[in-house]
């Protein structure tokens, strides 16, 4: 069955557009405290967030969105909040087939993966399959994800690889290196949110965010909607990226324009 393409929607932003965001969804459980319910009510509603950010992303054309839905860290939790954390993942795999159909969206996974229970994993790869010849957005669930985890996995392989001759440690760079990360194909994150208002990145992607803008919203997860994936992408839009190197005609900071 062939479904309509997407109309893709860009707002007029007046600069540049990140290609790939990724987003350290924080504060379900302070939003929820703060309304005096109990923290998993937080996780509930921040499924909303995950649905609306994912379609207006898919819509106005970004590539690729990383969301940081489980770190390896999280695991410490409760049992109670991990195991309805895990319930949430399952039905939300489920749930969102005909989302992620409707918007093209592919879904693939980043972490410790094997870590999930049983139910979730198969659900996720039920959905990873149903998905994979979409052309959209790419929408990567980081899950049992930690990066200091990733670039240790990275390094067990790339040993196993020197063991057995199929690869030099002269020939060990950036781009080697890259090749051993969970998703060697997907380009580095252009912009990197942060909600809650904490200034932390947390254990998220470090390799990759070498380069990546960073914008902190003050709002929790469950408040982080269209209108503030909008002033993100804004600010973006006003970013000047050098990737250490120099700008000609970059403004000065402080200095009066002539
Ligand atoms: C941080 O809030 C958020 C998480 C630990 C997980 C994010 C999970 C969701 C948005 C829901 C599930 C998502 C999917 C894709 C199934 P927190 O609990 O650390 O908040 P706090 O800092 O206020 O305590």
């Amino acid at each position: 069955m062939s479904r309509p393409r997407l109309q893709i929607v860009r707002p007029e932003l007046g600069g540049p557009f990140p290609e790939h965001i990724a987003i350290i969804m924080d504060g379900n459980g302070r939003w929820a405290k703060g309304r005096g319910m109990m923290r998993v009510f937080g996780h509930k509603e921040g499924i909303g967030s995950v649905r609306e950010i994912t379609t207006e992303c898919a819509r106005m054309g970004v590539k690729s969105l990383t969301l940081y839905a489980f770190s390896v860290e999280n695991w410490k939790r409760p049992r109670q909040e991990v195991g309805y954390l895990m319930e949430l993942l399952e039905q939300f795999l489920v749930d969102e087939r005909p989302t992620l159909m409707d918007n093209d969206v592919r879904l693939r996974a980043i972490g410790r993966i094997d870590d999930l229970p049983e139910a979730a994993l198969a659900r996720l790869r039920e959905t990873e399959r149903l998905t994979a010849n979409n052309e959209g957005m790419l929408l990567r669930l980081a899950l049992s994800y930690g990066a200091r985890a990733e670039i240790a996995d990275a390094l067990k392989r790339f040993a196993r690889d020197v063991a057995a001759g199929t690869v030099r440690e002269s020939e060990i760079d950036d781009e080697t290196l890259r090749r051993y990360l969970y998703d060697s194909t997907t380009p580095d994150p252009d912009l990197l949110i942060r909600t809650s208002g904490e200034l932390r990145v947390s254990n998220f992607l470090l390799w990759q965010i070498s380069y990546s803008e960073l914008y902190v919203a003050k709002e929790c997860w469950p408040e982080f909607r269209r209108p503030q994936l909008l002033a993100a992408l804004e600010d973006y839009a006003r970013r000047v990226r050098k990737f250490g190197g120099l700008v000609v005609d970059a403004p000065v900071p402080g200095e009066a324009k002539a």
